[in-house]
């Protein structure tokens, strides 16, 4: 079966940008000059992904009306001739009904935003992306890549980075031995283990593919680290019936969620930029002479 859905748990209050996030969600900080969530719903509709799903909160209306029309700004670059604008403004929304929201009530957990999609989703295998992760690759992008290994395995797959060991604590952490080039099976995961305990350096980055099994594990809501009901114990339930993979993506990966890898995210995408990168590069090498 093709992986046709994304769940996109969008709940979080974003506290770590307050105060630019007291009135706006998280999500729509910008990177150059797109909300962080647009770059991950174009890697889902890259990767042929036909339905986004949003798990929401409070205070995340932006973020519909972003995906949606707006007729007074179309009508003003209409009637000023800016048809290169408008095209962008237009081209952004998905088609009618290819974005389906549903909230999550409680903040419980990343697993738990995940579970409330259960319905929605189905009997199908589904792609979840934490928008927080800002991946740059030269090649595809990270989501496509997994698709294509998805359809080759027919098993669910995370993508996964080395991490230093000093920073195991903030992600889902495996246990894998190497299968092929770029992929690794994995044998246990443990979410958040301190150094000590951590089993490699091995983390979990917020791209994954599931399959629908694992709505049995998400069900039993179980708290774990930190007292939230986590999809790395989901997928170690899973684990015990069906094999996972580990993608080990080539390229640069940001964590959004904090203030310097956000700046730095801003940093590497806007150099890709050509009408920006030499402004940048001489501000950059200025900064650096005089350190
Ligand atoms: C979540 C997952 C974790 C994963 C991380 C990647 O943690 O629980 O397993 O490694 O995303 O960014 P969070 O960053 O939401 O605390």
């Amino acid at each position: 079966m093709k992986v046709k859905k994304a769940v996109f748990p969008v709940a979080g209050l974003g506290t770590r940008f307050i105060p630019a996030t007291k009135a706006m969600a998280k999500e729509m900080l910008p990177v150059v000059d797109k909300p962080i969530i647009q770059y991950a719903v174009e890697e889902a509709f890259a990767a042929g992904i036909e339905q986004i799903i949003f798990v929401t909160g409070r205070g995340k209306k932006a973020l519909e009306d972003h995906f949606d029309r707006c007729f007074e700004i179309e009508a003003s670059l209409e009637s000023k001739g800016k048809t290169d604008l408008l095209k962008q403004i237009q081209e952004l929304v998905p088609r009618t009904g290819t974005i389906v929201y549903t909230r999550q009530h409680q903040p419980l957990g990343l697993g738990h935003a995940i579970w409330c999609a259960r319905d929605i989703v189905g009997d199908e295998p589904f792609a979840v992306l934490l928008a927080d992760d800002m991946i740059q690759t030269k090649g595809k992008p990270v989501l496509s890549e997994m698709v294509e290994k998805f359809d080759r395995f027919r098993a669910s797959i995370a993508a996964v980075m080395e991490v230093e060991k000093d920073q195991t604590d903030k992600y889902g952490i495996l246990d894998a031995g190497p299968l092929e080039d770029n992929v690794v099976r994995i044998k246990d995961m443990i979410e958040k283990p301190s150094p000590e305990e951590a089993p490699s350096n091995l983390a979990i980055v917020g791209r994954y593919i599931l399959t629908p099994k694992i709505w049995d594990y998400l069900g039993k809501k179980e708290k774990g680290a930190g007292g939230e009901i986590q999809l790395t114990d989901a997928m170690k339930g899973l684990l015990r019936e069906q094999p996972i993979f580990g993608y080990k993506f080539q390229g640069e990966r940001f964590d959004c969620g904090d203030k310097a890898g956000f700046q730095m995210a801003n940093l590497a995408f806007a150099l890709e930029r050509p009408d920006m990168r030499d402004k940048l590069l001489s501000f950059i090498k200025g900064i650096v002479n005089t350190c």
